[in-house]
């Protein structure tokens, strides 16, 4: 089991591990408010899908301790920090029922330690699940990072690769750099390094070249949400490897638990997708490469449609060929 403890709740603050500057540095980020909780998930110190959901958790005892009446002000504003993990807003709903059922603040409190707690129990189920379809001698490739610094501990696409190879499953991992992020290069390295899982890393374009000289058995990656029919928001590129994927006959599987589901999007064409600023293409650290004045277009995630996904692996159970009514047997009520 990883020892990475990226969400650190204290009572009357939270620290986050700032992944901005791993792994050369590690730092942690002290949040005493609301406010604070939003800006970091905003400027990503704390990023992936379930991570921010269990950060914003916190991010409301703090609004609660500081008093009841800005309670629903800290929601929205922890709600306006990213748009597109709908963990974030599966977590804050999930607060703000227990809010509506007379928690005070030591119960919300609780509430927040459960959202933690329960992530990293599916994510060991989850690991189970995942590591049982992958043949002895996998062979796989991930993309960005759904570690144990995504989540709330093991992770769900890497914490299949961490159950597969707990289990001696595991022949190769490749995984991407991430532009512009660099979430493959600097995080899911670091935590793959830390585990001993065999493993290299790829830019993002070498992803088709390595499917056409090497068999890849399976693609696994995460979910920042996931529509009724199946469709799966991801970070950007992961399209591009369903697509690659398919043509080069590997399997594609997406891991994620039940609150990155969607069912309110009928479809990926409903998922808000986060645009971000874009000098994160046109400078690396401050540093100019593009010319100046130059313009960039800089979706973080993309869509991909349901028909390249051969698997989704959920705490729940594992839908094979996800379509609308797959997606509803196992989710039901939600
Ligand atoms: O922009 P990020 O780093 O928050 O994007 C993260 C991803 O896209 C992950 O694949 C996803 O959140 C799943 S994390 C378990």
């Amino acid at each position: 089991m990883s020892t990475v403890e990226p969400i650190v709740w204290h009572l009357d603050h939270l620290r986050l591990l700032d992944q901005r500057v791993l792994p050369h540095q590690t730092g942690y980020l002290t949040c005493r408010s609301a406010a604070d909780v939003a800006e970091a998930i905003h400027a990503m110190a704390v990023r992936g899908a379930p991570a921010i959901g269990i950060a914003a958790a916190y991010g409301l005892v703090l609004a609660a301790r500081a008093g009841l009446d800005g309670f629903e002000a800290a929601v929205a504003v922890l709600a306006a920090s990213r748009p597109t993990a709908v963990n974030l807003r599966w977590a804050l709903e999930r607060m703000q029922r227990a809010r509506a059922s007379g928690a005070d603040a030591t119960a919300l409190e609780a509430e927040a330690i459960a959202i933690h707690q329960e992530d990293l129990a599916q994510n060991l189920r989850m690991g189970e699940l995942g590591a049982a379809l992958l043949p002895k001698g996998a062979r796989v490739l991930t993309h960005c990072n759904t570690g144990a610094l995504a989540t709330g501990g093991h992770g769900t696409a890497l914490g299949v690769i961490r159950s597969a190879h707990a289990q001696g499953k595991i022949a190769q991992v490749y995984n991407t750099e991430t532009r512009p992020w660099l979430q493959g290069a600097r995080l899911t390295a670091w935590e793959l390094q830390q585990e001993g899982i065999p493993a290299r890393l790829i830019a993002d374009g070498a992803a088709a070249h390595l499917m056409h000289v090497e068999k890849i058995d399976w693609v696994i990656v995460g979910a920042d949400r996931i529509a009724a029919n199946g469709d799966t928001a991801n970070k950007i590129g992961t399209y591009q490897l369903a697509v690659a994927a398919r043509y080069h006959g590997c399997k594609f599987m997406v891991v994620a638990p039940s609150g990155t589901f969607d069912l309110a999007c009928d479809s990926g064409a409903q998922i808000p997708i986060e645009e971000r600023t874009a000098t994160e293409l046109t400078e690396f650290r401050g540093q100019a490469i593009a010319p100046t004045g130059f313009d960039a277009f800089n979706p973080v995630f993309d869509v991909t449609p349901a028909t390249l996904i051969d698997a989704i692996v959920c705490e729940r159970g594992v839908i094979e060929q996800p379509n609308t009514a797959q997606v509803r047997a196992l989710l039901g009520g939600h």
